[in-house]
C-alpha cells in the first residue's frame, strides 16, 4: 500500500532537525554529556529573548484566570485530532526560532521519534503527536480563522 500523506510528510521530515548552530554541550558532575540548544550567541537570540521575557512576565495569576474563563467554555470550534494537527500545518513557533518547519510536522516527527525510541509504548507515541495541540489556541488568538 502506498503511503498516505500523513506518511509522506513524515518521510520528508525525517532528515531535518533543528539548527546545529544553536546547541552545545554540556558535562554534568556525574560525567555525562549532554546537548541543548543555546540561543545567546546566535541570529536567534533577541526573538527568543523577547518571546520568553513576554511569556514570562505577562504570566501573572490574573492572566491565567482570564484564559481559564475564555478557553474551558469549549465554545471556540469543534475538531477531531487530526484536524486539530492540520491546523498548526503552517503555524511555527517563535519560542523555536531554529525549527524551519511547522509545527504540524513538528508533531509527527515527535510521534515517530517516541515510535523509534519505545515501539511498545503506544501511548507516547499519541503523547508525542498531540503535545503541542494546545497553540491551535495561539492561532485562534492571532487569527480567528478556526471554524466551528
Ligand atoms: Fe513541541
Amino acid at each position: 500500500m502506498a503511503p498516505g500523506a500523513h506518511e509522506r510528510q513524515v518521510l520528508d521530515i525525517s532528515n531535518k532537525t533543528h539548527d546545529e548552530t544553536a546547541k552545545t554541550t554540556s558535562t554534568s558532575k556525574n560525567g555525562q554529556e549532554s546537548e541543548f540548544r543555546d540561543y545567546e550567541n546566535t541570529e536567534h537570540f533577541d526573538r527568543v529573548f523577547k518571546t520568553y521575557k513576554d511569556m514570562h512576565t505577562n504570566q501573572t495569576v490574573a492572566y491565567v484566570k482570564e484564559q481559564h474563563d475564555n478557553w474551558l467554555k469549549f465554545d471556540k470550534f469543534s475538531a477531531n485530532i487530526m484536524d486539530m494537527v492540520d491546523k498548526l500545518a503552517d503555524f511555527k513557533d517563535e519560542s523555536d526560532p531554529d525549527c524551519d518547519f511547522a509545527n504540524k510536522f513538528h508533531a509527527f516527527q515527535a510521534a515517530e521519534g517516541a515510535r523509534k525510541a519505545h515501539p511498545d509504548k503506544d501511548w507516547l507515541h499519541l503523547t508525542g503527536l498531540i503535545h503541542d495541540l494546545g497553540k491551535v489556541m495561539g492561532i485562534l488568538s492571532l487569527n480567528k480563522n478556526l471554524k466551528r
